[in-house]
This record gives C-alpha cells, sequence and structure tokens, in this order.
C-alpha cells in the first residue's frame, strides 16, 4: 500500500500574496469550498496578523469549511500566534504554522540574531502555539539555503516542543532537486525523532524547479506538499497542485497517492485564473489551454490512432470534457447554468440572469464561447459597483492616419468627456482618460493577452498603473483590445482615493 501524501493549498496564502489577486472574503469562502470538493487536507487561509480582512476570512471559511484542515499563519511571535488562534476558534480542524528564518541570511541580516537565540525562538514559539491547538506546523524560513546541520538542530528541537509538522521551505526557489532532495534525505538520517512529525516541502518556482524539487522531497520522505493552484504566488509563483497530483498519479512508483479528486481540477483552475484575475499560460503543464492540443498533423495523427501514442494524460482524468466545452449563441439558460456549475460558480438566479445576458451579447460577437470567456463574464458582473465607468469610447484610426480617441467617464453620476490623439489608439485613448481626471499616473506596465483564439476572441488586459510611489492593478476584458485597455486603466484608477474631474 502506497503512502499518503497530505496536500496543503496555500493559493488563499502565499497565492493571495500576489499584487492584483486579493479576493474578498466572499470570494475566498467560495475558494475555500471548491478545494474542500477538489479533496485538498489542509487549506491555509491566511495570516490573521496581518489585516482585519485576513483575520475575518480565516474565522468565515473556518465555519464555512468542514472537512479539511484550516490553518492558519504566524511569526514565532506570541501576539501572531493568539490572534492567529482566535480566527480558528471556529474550525473544526484546525493548525497554526508559525515559524522563523533560519539561513545565514535571515539569520544575520533579517533578523539581527544568532543561531542559538533562533532556535530558543523557534522552541519558544511552537511550545505557545501548543496551548491553543494540537496540530502546530513550524517553518524554516529560507531552509533551501540553510546549512543542513543546523536546519537539523533546529528541527529536532521544534520536534521535541511538539511540532507535528515541519516545513522546510525553499523559500527563494534556490535549490537544485538533488540538493533539495538531499537535505530532506539528511533529515531523515540525522535528526533524532523525526518520525514523529511529518516533513513537509514548500517549494518557490524561481528557477523553474518548484515541482522538481517537491518531488525530490517526496522520493526523500516528505509526505505533506504545500502548493497553489496554478502555482500562483510571488514573484514566479508556488509549487503547481495540479503538477504534483498528476505527477504522482502518472508515477505509482512514486509509491504515494493523495486524496484530491483529480477531475476537479481543470475547473479549480478555471475558477481561481478568473476570480483572481490571473492568466494561466497557454503551455502551462495540465491546465493550459494548449496542455491537450495536438497541432501537428503527425501528432493529431498518432492520437487519433491511439491517444497514448502522445498523451500521458487523458485530459479526461482532469475534467477536462472537451466536447463540452464550447458554448454558443443558440444555447439556453440551462446549458449556461450547467457548463457555470461544472465550472465551478452557483449562481442566485437574479446572477444568472445578468450572466446571460451579458453572454448572449458576447455570443452574438463571438463564435464559440469557451469556459474561460464564461469564467470573465461571471467576474464582469460580480464586480462591485466602481465609481468611475466608462460611459462612452469611440477611437479613429487606421494606417497614415494620426489615432483619436474621444472617452466619455461616468464619474460618480457625472458625465466628462475628452478628446486625445496618440501614437496609437490605446494610447489616445488613456490620454483622453488622464485628461478627464487630472492625475500624475504613469502606466508602468501593459499586457494584453487573448484568452482562447481566433481573431473574435476576448483580450484580457493587466495594468500596472503607478500613483504617488504606489502601484495599481487593473484589469479589462472585452472583444475590444482599446475597451479592454481603457477598462484596464479604469480599474486601476478606482482602486487609488476618490478621484474628482
Ligand atoms: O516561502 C516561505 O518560506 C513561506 C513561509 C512563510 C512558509 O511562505
Ligand atoms: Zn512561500
Amino acid at each position: 500500500m502506497s503512502d499518503r501524501l497530505y496536500i496543503f493549498d496555500t493559493t488563499l496564502r502565499d497565492g493571495e500574496q500576489v499584487p492584483g489577486c486579493q479576493l474578498n472574503t466572499v470570494e475566498k469562502i467560495e475558494v475555500a469550498k471548491t478545494l474542500e470538493e477538489l479533496g485538498v487536507d489542509i487549506i491555509e487561509a491566511g495570516f490573521p496578523i496581518s489585516s482585519p480582512g485576513d483575520f475575518k476570512s480565516v474565522v468565515e471559511i473556518s465555519k464555512a469549511v468542514t472537512w479539511p484542515t484550516i490553518c492558519a499563519l504566524t511569526r514565532a511571535v506570541e501576539k501572531d500566534i493568539q490572534v492567529a488562534a482566535e480566527a480558528l476558534q471556529y474550525a473544526k480542524r484546525k493548525r497554526i504554522h508559525t515559524g522563523i528564518g533560519t539561513s545565514y541570511y535571515h539569520v544575520h541580516y533579517k533578523l539581527n540574531s544568532n543561531p542559538d537565540e533562533i532556535v530558543e525562538r523557534a522552541v519558544a514559539a511552537v511550545k505557545y502555539a501548543k496551548k491553543y491547538v494540537e496540530d502546530v506546523e513550524f517553518y524554516a524560513e529560507d531552509a533551501g539555503r540553510t546549512d543542513n546541520e543546523y536546519l537539523a538542530r533546529v528541527v529536532e528541537a521544534v520536534i521535541k516542543a511538539g511540532a507535528t509538522v515541519v516545513n522546510i521551505p525553499d523559500t527563494t526557489g534556490y535549490c537544485l532537486p538533488t540538493m533539495f532532495g538531499e537535505k530532506i534525505k539528511y533529515l531523515f538520517d540525522h535528526v533524532d525523532g523525526i518520525h514523529n512529525a511529518t516533513i513537509a516541502t514548500h517549494c518557490h518556482n524561481d528557477l523553474g524547479m518548484a515541482t522538481a524539487n517537491t518531488i525530490a522531497g517526496i522520493q526523500n520522505g516528505a509526505r505533506q506538499a504545500e502548493v497553489t493552484i496554478n502555482g500562483i504566488g510571488e514573484r514566479a509563483g508556488n509549487t503547481s497542485l495540479e503538477e504534483i497530483v498528476m505527477t504522482i498519479k502518472s508515477h505509482k512508483d512514486l509509491n504515494v497517492h493523495t486524496n484530491v479528486n483529480s477531475k476537479h481540477i481543470y475547473r479549480t483552475s478555471r475558477m481561481i485564473s478568473s476570480l483572481m484575475n490571473m492568466p494561466v499560460q497557454p503551455n502551462k503543464a495540465i491546465v493550459g489551454r494548449n496542455a491537450f492540443a495536438h497541432s501537428s498533423g503527425i501528432h493529431q495523427d498518432g492520437v487519433l490512432k491511439n491517444r497514448e501514442n502522445y498523451e500521458i494524460i487523458d485530459p479526461k482524468e482532469v475534467g477536462i470534457n472537451e466536447s463540452s466545452i464550447v458554448l454558443t449563441a443558440r444555447s439556453g439558460r440551462a446549458a449556461l447554468k450547467h457548463r457555470l456549475e461544472i465550472l465551478g460558480f452557483k449562481l442566485e438566479k437574479e446572477k444568472l440572469d445578468q450572466v446571460y445576458e451579458e453572454f448572449l451579447k458576447l455570443a452574438d460577437k463571438k463564435k464559440d464561447i469557451k469556459d474561460d470567456d464564461i469564467a470573465l463574464l461571471v467576474g464582469d458582473v460580480r464586480k462591485e459597483e466602481r465609481r468611475i465607468k466608462l460611459d462612452f469610447l469611440q477611437v479613429v484610426t487606421g494606417k497614415d492616419l494620426v489615432p483619436m480617441a474621444t472617452v466619455r467617464l461616468d464619474i460618480a453620476g457625472e458625465k466628462f468627456s475628452a478628446t486625445e490623439s496618440g501614437n496609437g489608439p490605446v494610447d489616445a485613448a488613456i490620454k483622453a482618460v488622464k485628461h478627464i481626471i487630472h492625475r500624475k499616473v504613469v502606466l508602468e506596465e501593459f499586457l494584453i493577452q487573448a484568452i482562447t483564439r481566433g481573431s473574435d476572441d476576448i483580450g484580457k488586459v493587466h495594468m500596472h498603473v503607478e500613483y504617488e510611489d504606489q502601484i495599481f492593478h487593473g484589469f479589462g476584458a472585452h472583444t475590444d483590445i482599446v475597451t479592454a485597455s481603457v477598462e484596464a486603466f479604469i480599474d486601476a484608477i478606482n482602486k487609488m482615493n476618490p478621484v474628482s474631474a
């Protein structure tokens, strides 16, 4: 019988730290319930001391979710631990995740401390957390760059203090798979009492090795993998849940199994992407739109003869059922409702009517409506009421013409217009918006992405707009990319303090 690998999902904590990906409490509850249906063992619901919003989310997720353990992050600080315990009060199964940096850099430069003192603080934090909960996980931050001998000392001390799980994060994504695997092996060979705790991996993807490092950790005895959906997370992200689950399913010789129902992977991936406005790269393993698309003639021929000629995973195993993905203008409300449910969206009648209305408008412009389009429509309908809205946009552009844009904004019920020229239609339209809002804002980053394919496709625009040394993230989606760009710009402006024209 293979060993159980526990899946610890940190989409709502490490994943949510990405600028522009923040969710409100209602959305977080929805994500947590979807993770529960997916079958994850532990949901890291937030870092309660960090903000009242995080605190509230941990409380509400604890109430909403039944069987996964709910985990709250803390530093090795008593106040953090007290607040985490309070936030977890309604959880049926609860865990406090406390820890401290152990690498030379963290000990000396971040914490201005020394190795002995760090061991003391680590032990004290675990003992303090044990007063509130039985299940205490300890993280040795930057373990990837921590000297193995010292790491073994810390791990042994926290297990003696009562840690039930010890997390070995490669915080900076520095390790090679061999290094990380050897680190885990070193701990198993040198830590007295290591079998009294579960050893966890928590790998970041800075060098693109998060999945490989996690697998190396598992091969050497780790039995908890810390992951996020779509691998989202700060910088290059975290290990992705879908890659670990499907690697384990594809390689029985790893001798571990998880509780995840892989058939829910695709819809969970799409839901997270849509709620967090975080596109999934087309070639992303397992969940990218090209992950199972065979374009070359030789491959198509091979797959038609026998799927296994070129596919190691049956798309149905991750919940992709190509034939049911396409909806058209002729699809009725029931078909849309069914598709939404498959994608994990349970909407009340009023919201469903709104989404259906938007769906019909889109279907008028676009032949096939794919899952990504539907997820976007849901996101649009849910957007809270914005103070500034795009009321009208007209652009004149073409070869050898100076692009001109006229924009009318509705700012808290009042209408303001401006016309500007620019070096392209987007430039002209953004200048017109700037003219109306009178703010010195700088467009720092501008990303346009088609979400499915074809010239009738929806364009998604992400923007980073700088204002008074702060960065605001904006998102817009439309079949017209100038409109999507202006919507993204306005979305960012709406996040700043109230604007008057
Ligand atoms: O990457 C990391 O080290 C973390 C810890 C807080 C677990 O996210
Ligand atoms: Zn992390």
